[in-house]
């Protein structure tokens, strides 16, 4: 299929994109590259624009002939969305609504969309599933829900079939070391911990009085691989099946703060110093998915589950990219 990946020079898009290319599809990346990077983009044409640009994507979707859009274009850190709701209205509702109906203007009839666990907010039952009620507690959360539900509303009235991707923590590199995370400023938990391991300062453990086995906050690490992989199913589903449904992808599997950074030391050889801080606001305490419904109705199921082979990964590119892409 020909394709439109937006955000497809940023770290999940850029080997999400890879993955649709290995898979034989054709595929346009656009990217305003205020967090992606234009070597992320590999042989993809990349279009540097903003997805809100509604005269440049209608461009784009009738000169390239577009059958489909993969949309991970968003503003995707939790703490600054609580600190600044505008930008995440902005960029995740408006902007995607916006591109949205240009989907409908140009006559393409098919979206895959990146949400996000944050979309349940604080679990009440574990592990979550699909089915668990839905109450975001940042605005990150609330407009990848938000959209998730205009989707839904949008397939009632003009029939464009989605399939939204909630993932879990996404984590790790390509195998061969050369795509992978770079943020600045970087507040995810991987990344982070191997800077540590190279030598930076110790990394802070934020919040050692969860009640969890060990007092730190447990997450669902899922390789971005698997993450890719996840997409070229969704988007088979979607040339078979139409509606606006919604999938969880993670492991199952639960790994602590300090699990993590001792996984690392084992990865790495290295001491990786920490140092304990307060908990970071909207932090849940454990965030684990069911991703039964992937497995059944996708066909997905993860290559790369075990958490010393997604820090393995990890590793290999920072230490190809110690400074970032073009360092
Ligand atoms: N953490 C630390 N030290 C760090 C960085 C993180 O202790 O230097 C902790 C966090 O407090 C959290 C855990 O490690 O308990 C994981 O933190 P990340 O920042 O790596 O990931 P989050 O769980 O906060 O965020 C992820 C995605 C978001 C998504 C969210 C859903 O990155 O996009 O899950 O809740 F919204």
């Amino acid at each position: 299929m020909r394709l439109l990946v937006t955000g497809g020079a940023g770290y999940i898009g850029s080997v999400v994109a890879r993955r649709l290319v290995e898979s034989g599809h054709t595929v346009t990346l656009i990217d305003d590259l205020s967090k992606g990077h234009r070597e992320a983009a590999g042989e993809c044409e990349l279009v540097v624009g903003d997805i809100g640009d509604s005269r440049l994507v209608s461009e784009l979707l009738a000169g390239r002939r577009i059958e489909a859009v993969i949309h991970l274009a968003a503003s995707s850190l939790v703490g600054e969305s609580v600190q600044d709701p505008s930008l995440y209205y902005r960029n995740n509702l408006v902007r995607s609504l916006a591109l949205l109906d240009v989907l409908l203007e140009r006559g393409v009839g098919r979206l895959v969309f990146s949400s996000t666990a944050a979309v349940y907010g604080e679990p009440i039952a574990l592990p979550i599933d699909e089915s668990h009620p839905t109450r975001p507690t940042n605005p990150y959360g609330e407009t990848k829900l938000a959209l998730e539900t205009a989707l839904r509303w949008y397939h009632a009235a003009h029939g464009l079939s989605s399939v939204a991707l909630r993932y879990f923590n996404a984590a790790g590199a390509t195998p061969d070391g050369t795509l992978g995370e770079v943020h600045d400023p970087e507040t995810h938990l991987v990344p982070n911990v191997l800077r540590a391991a190279l030598g930076s300062e110790p990394v802070p453990v934020f919040g050692t009085d969860y009640q969890t086995p060990d007092g730190t906050a447990v997450r669902d690490y899922i390789h971005i691989l698997d993450l890719a992989d996840a997409h070229v199913r969704a988007l088979e589903r979607l040339e078979v099946e139409g509606g606006a449904s919604a999938f969880n992808l993670g492991n199952g599997s639960g790994f602590s703060v300090l699990q993590v950074i001792e996984a690392a030391r084992r990865v790495t050889g290295k001491p990786i110093p920490i140092r304990k801080a307060p908990r970071r606001p909207g932090d849940p305490e454990t965030l684990v998915a069911s991703s039964d419904k992937a497995r059944e109705e996708l066909r997905w199921e993860p290559k790369f589950p075990d958490l010393e082979s997604i820090i393995e990964t990890a590793w290999k590119f920072l230490r190809a990219h110690p400074k970032g892409y073009n360092q």
